[in-house]
């Protein structure tokens, strides 16, 4: 008789769900949203923003808490890039450096402000850009470096910062995944920006929106001046100075941000407790492991959380193979996030979009053959939940015989 659900077995998560649907409310987001909407001010710009607005509220409370200076709301994610890269001066034909594998806004973003992305290799272990491989693709052409801190796990800042300074390269960092997450005791970003996306998945979520964070005031004002259409503060309304664009966060964002922050790093120590149970109680499981964890990160705020299958241990066995057994015992597994390369798209491999691309042989592995995660609210339930995951792989892997067949 079968065991395995893939093969006709009964599941051994049956119809029990792991984690927490999301995202959480609860009255404190609706009450925030009648606040807004009774406020009758639904539309805030930056520089007329009543001490009370919900958006410059928002702003203030999440640039502290990343450890950032000023915060810029925008409409997302996405145009945060944007913003940052015509704030920082990127103009078109610029080569810009960004990591092989992510959500394809990164790459989008430098095509949108008609710059040229160029694909760099990541770091095997921890699928972040790999310094080396930036450096190798720098050319008289290249103006700056996106990082990503790809599932929240950070890029290697350090080396990424001493290739930047060695070539005169602005850096943006992709901040879209890695709220709340602390190294060496800092938050992110610590190059000149950060982009941070508060998209309906995210960590930290209004259904849309985005926040550049950067230490330099210059930066700021560009932003905030660019993103409502080139006023400046001191000016008349109607006076506009620069080619900007309207990207602003309304009212209702701001609101519904400023009611989730107040649970939002409470979650995060919760997702990490669990995450750390889970990947010491990994080692006893054969053929999969969690990622090497650098002593510095002391708090993980993943978006995904990402681990690794082994293909050597499992003879025969593919990691899509086991993805899906694990799937049909009832996980909510995937495979590695955004880990596939963007370069693939058919925005680049069907159309003329310029793009420079540098072998990836670590991101192509690992997107083929060894990335697995979890998003992140399968980690907000209790720990038990836990060990439902690892009774999952420890079924699979009892039953390979059968899985092989
Ligand atoms: C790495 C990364 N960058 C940027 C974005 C864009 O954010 P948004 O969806 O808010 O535009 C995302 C969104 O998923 C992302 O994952």
């Amino acid at each position: 008789m079968a065991q395995l659900a893939i093969k006709g077995g009964k599941p051994l998560l049956g119809g029990s769900t792991i984690g927490q649907s999301w995202p959480i409310y609860d009255d404190s987001d609706r009450q925030a949203l009648i606040r807004a909407l009774e406020s009758g001010k639904w539309c805030s710009v930056w520089h007329k923003r009543q001490a009370d607005s919900e958006v410059g509220k928002f702003e203030i409370a999440f640039a502290q808490y990343q450890g950032s200076e000023y915060g810029c709301a925008v409409t997302n994610g996405t145009t945060a890039i944007e913003i940052a890269l015509r704030a920082g001066g990127i103009q078109p034909g610029d080569e810009v450096i960004v990591p092989a594998p992510s959500f394809i806004a990164t790459a989008m973003a430098v095509s949108y402000v008609v710059a040229i992305p160029v694909f760099v290799d990541v770091d095997p272990e921890t699928y972040t850009l790999s310094p080396e491989s930036a450096e190798s693709a720098i050319t008289d052409w290249t103006r700056a470096i996106i990082p990503v801190h790809l599932g929240g796990y950070p890029a290697d800042m350090e080396a990424i910062c001493r290739v930047a300074n060695r070539h005169d390269l602005l850096v943006i960092e992709d901040c879209a995944h890695v709220h709340g997450t602390i190294w060496d005791g800092h938050k992110f970003p610590v190059a000149d920006m950060g982009t941070f996306s508060f998209q309906a998945g995210k960590t930290l979520t209004a259904g849309e929106g985005g926040m550049v964070l950067t230490n330099s005031r210059e930066l700021a004002a560009k932003i905030h001046s660019l993103s409502t259409h080139g006023r400046l503060e001191g000016h008349p309304f109607y006076e506009h100075h620069l080619v900007g664009t309207n990207l602003r966060m309304s009212e209702f964002q701001g609101a519904v941000l400023l009611s989730q922050f107040a649970r939002f790093d409470e979650q995060i120590k919760h997702r990490d407790a669990n995450a750390l149970y889970l990947s010491e109680a990994l080692q006893q499981i054969p053929g999969v492991r969690a990622m090497e964890r650098d002593e510095r990160l002391t708090q993980w705020g993943f978006y995904y959380w990402t681990f690794k299958f082994l293909p050597e241990v499992w003879e025969g066995i593919t990691r899509d193979q086991f993805l899906a057994a694990a799937k049909a015992e009832g996980l909510p597994i995937g495979s590695g996030g955004h880990i596939d390369p963007m370069y693939l798209n058919p925005m680049y491999t069907e159309s003329q979009t310029p793009y420079r691309k540098h072998d990836c042989p670590n991101c192509e592995y690992a997107w083929k053959n060894e990335a697995l995660s979890f998003p992140h609210a399968t980690f907000l339930g209790p720990q038990e939940d836990m060990d439902l995951i690892l009774a999952v792989f420890q079924k699979i892997w009892d039953n390979r015989d059968e899985l092989r067949s």
